[in-house]
């Protein structure tokens, strides 16, 4: 219902005031610049133009109404521009009106630096994608096509429970013997290791001895560890001795060392996000992840480094390095998990995706992963960024190695809603000569030469979708999502003090000035965009970059699973000339439909079990006398 106008005349806007609704109506100051973008999870270049926006004709409309609020607005800001903050009358202008605004958000705290950096990101991000969605979606009005992705669900029925299901088949392996050196222990799989724990042939004591050992020597110079939990681990260790003594295994995690991403809780430890403000945080909860590690008897050794608050690579205690090359950093923000697995420090971890988290740092680092279908392992007492796109998955040296893992960890829990117990078939039955598998232009055709030398069928492939801006809505979502959970984090300023400032500050301060509504409708451009890719999915998997930034948006959105299987290498960009061991891994990406992980997992296995590019060890120990690390 509207109310009927009042027949008043507006009164005549003096010249400032007139300036100021041309501002409100979304004009971009003229020399608005936004600052290069350095991080690698991204990896994308901030846009080198502004985007200009038309005025809306509808701007020279509005109402007395309007006129009087604005007016007000114009009255009590005027006076808090600082002294110092002129050098620009048409941004101070801009922000004026900003800050008048804010107000109405209820978010009136922000000074006069990062209202206007809020004002460029707004016009430069927020403001097209609220257009291409609105066009993709929204034209129509009445809301019959184009359902919102997220879903609410009004079944009481949550409860914990792990479902009586069948595990997986996996393969027996005999006749592994204990090598001599423990670096040669340190790089074997889970199924080796669990082989030597079986056979009585090595104890969880002195696994856990040898991986201890590995975390303090190199995490001096990777920086992949934040907590070593020894007391923990040789109680764990011990257990899972005994128990063996008793005659009770068990399964192949069994008195197995692992390590988790430090945005996943446990008890009487500190849980540090990876953050300088919760550096000493303790949280008194255990992780659904770590009850089921727990649970199979798996010893916990190391908290792992998150990127700060699980963004990229950087963290309270410095960056995180690619034990490939260690000029590099790891990328994240898994950080932790991939490099630390990657050199042999543990022999699997425990990270977790939103977007790219996972992929970006195993590709570097060289490790096999696997990122799940969306909904596979319950996040409960995990640090959360969005409900809707965050996953937990498995680092390893292996996809056998994943499918185990996988095979433990998944499951559903009350205290995460979106958490399912997806039906994920067993990957060791899988036929692969029955499979049509597609390949992008970006696959590594390696892949698709030893996967089609093993009998099955590859075709080129392309997904075909309309929805154009898959990357704004990803940042959508994510920012919108992770301000929610950070709110009071941002209110007491706290902001200020995080690790990378042009990185979550930055964008969870944009975040501020995206309307529920359009929050909305980016999830039913959301709901298109999987609908489309549903269509487009006309074969069993596929196979392409696993770091393409458009496919990780896109992967996360529709919640895909997909497996990060090495897949060579090549020489260093700038070798120093007394020569090096150093290399730059290549990675692909197989990706599958949801729920059908057993899928990726089945083809990456059959990869590695002809190729040997995922048992390479890195040269953690080629520190070179030219670098200063
Ligand atoms: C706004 O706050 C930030 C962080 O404390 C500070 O660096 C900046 O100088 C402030 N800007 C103004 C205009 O006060
Ligand atoms: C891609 O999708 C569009 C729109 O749905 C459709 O018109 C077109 O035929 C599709 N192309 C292919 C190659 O499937
Ligand atoms: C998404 O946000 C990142 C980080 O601020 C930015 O670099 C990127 O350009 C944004 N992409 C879009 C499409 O908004
Ligand atoms: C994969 O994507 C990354 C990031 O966009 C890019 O650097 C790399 O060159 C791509 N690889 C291939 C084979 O297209």
């Amino acid at each position: 219902m509207r109310l009927p106008r009042r027949a008043l005349p507006p009164p005549r806007p003096h010249p400032p005031l007139l300036h100021l609704l041309v501002l409100l109506s979304f004009a971009v100051p003229e020399t608005a610049a936004a600052p290069p973008r350095t991080s690698s999870i991204v990896g994308m270049a901030w846009p080198t133009k502004c985007t200009w926006l038309p005025l809306p004709t509808s701007g020279m409309s509005h109402s007395y109404t309007l006129f009087s609020k604005y007016h007000k607005i114009w009255k009590e800001t005027k006076e808090a521009v600082s002294a110092n903050d002129v050098s620009r009358q048409e941004t101070i202008s801009g922000v004026i009106a900003l800050k008048g605004s804010m107000k109405y958000f209820d978010a009136d705290f922000f000074n006069d630096s990062k209202l206007r950096e809020m004002e460029d990101g707004a016009i430069e991000f927020n403001v097209p994608a609220f257009r291409d969605n609105r066009k993709l979606v929204a034209l129509e009005n009445g809301g019959l096509h184009n359902p919102s992705a997220l879903v609410f669900k009004s079944s009481w029925n949550g409860e914990s429970k792990i479902s009586k299901r069948k595990s997986l088949d996996y393969p027996i392996t005999s006749s592994v013997h204990r090598p001599s050196k423990d670096e040669d222990i340190a790089f074997m799989s889970i199924m080796e290791l669990g082989e030597l724990i079986r056979t009585k042939q090595v104890t969880s004591r002195e696994l856990t001895d040898v991986f201890l050992r590995r975390l303090k020597r190199y995490s001096p110079v990777i920086k992949s560890v934040i907590t070593v939990t020894d007391d923990l681990a040789y109680k764990q260790a011990k257990e899972a001795d005994d128990l063996l003594e008793q005659g009770k295994y068990l399964g192949l995690l069994h008195g197995i060392p692992y390590g988790l991403k430090d945005i996943i809780a446990v008890p009487e430890y500190k849980t540090t996000w990876g953050s300088k403000t919760f550096e000493n945080q303790v949280l008194d909860i255990e992780a659904y992840v770590y009850k089921r590690l727990k649970s199979t008897g798996a010893v916990l050794v190391a908290k792992l480094v998150t990127g700060s608050l699980a963004y990229d690579d950087i963290w309270f205690g410095g960056r995180t390095r690619n034990p490939w090359n260690i000029e590099e950093f790891s990328t994240g923000s898994s950080a932790g998990p991939a490099a630390s697995t990657s050199a042999g420090m543990v022999p699997f971890a425990i990270g977790s995706e939103t977007a790219g988290s996972i992929t970006y740092p195993a590709a570097r680092c060289g490790v096999t992963a696997l990122r799940p279908t969306f909904g596979t392992v319950a996040r409960t007492g995990v640090m959360s960024i969005s409900e809707s796109l965050d996953k937990l998955g498995p680092f390893c040296r292996s996809a056998i190695d994943c499918a185990v893992v996988l095979d433990e960890i998944r499951g559903k829990d009350a205290g995460d809603p979106s958490s399912r117990e997806v039906d994920i078939e067993d990957p060791f039955h899988v036929d692969i000569t029955q499979l049509t598998v597609g390949y992008l232009d970006s696959a590594e055709m390696e892949v698709v030469n030893v996967l089609s030398a093993k009998g099955v069928k590859l075709v080129p492939f392309k997904l075909n979708y309309t929805v154009e801006s898959v990357q704004s809505i990803l940042n959508i979502t994510m920012d919108v999502d992770m301000l929610a959970h950070f709110d009071n984090w941002q209110r007491e300023g706290l902001d200020n003090v995080y690790e990378a400032q042009d990185q979550w500050p930055v964008e969870l301060r944009r975040a501020r000035l995206i309307p529920a509504v359009e929050y909305l409708q980016a999830q039913r451009a959301r709901g298109k965009l999987i609908r489309e890719v549903k269509e487009s999915f006309t074969v069993d998997a596929f196979i392409g970059n696993a770091t393409d930034w458009e496919l990780v948006c896109l992967g996360n959105l529709v919640g895909m699973p997909v497996a990060v299987v090495p897949t060579g290498f090549k020489s260093i960009e700038d070798p120093p000339k007394s020569g090096t061991r150093r290399r730059t891994t290549i990675t692909t990406g197989i990706y599958a439909p949801p729920d059908h992980d057993h899928i990726a997992l089945a083809l990456a296995m059959a990869y590695q079990s002809v190729t040997d590019h995922h048992k390479q060890r890195p040269p953690i120990d080629d520190l070179g006398s030219d670098n200063d690390v």
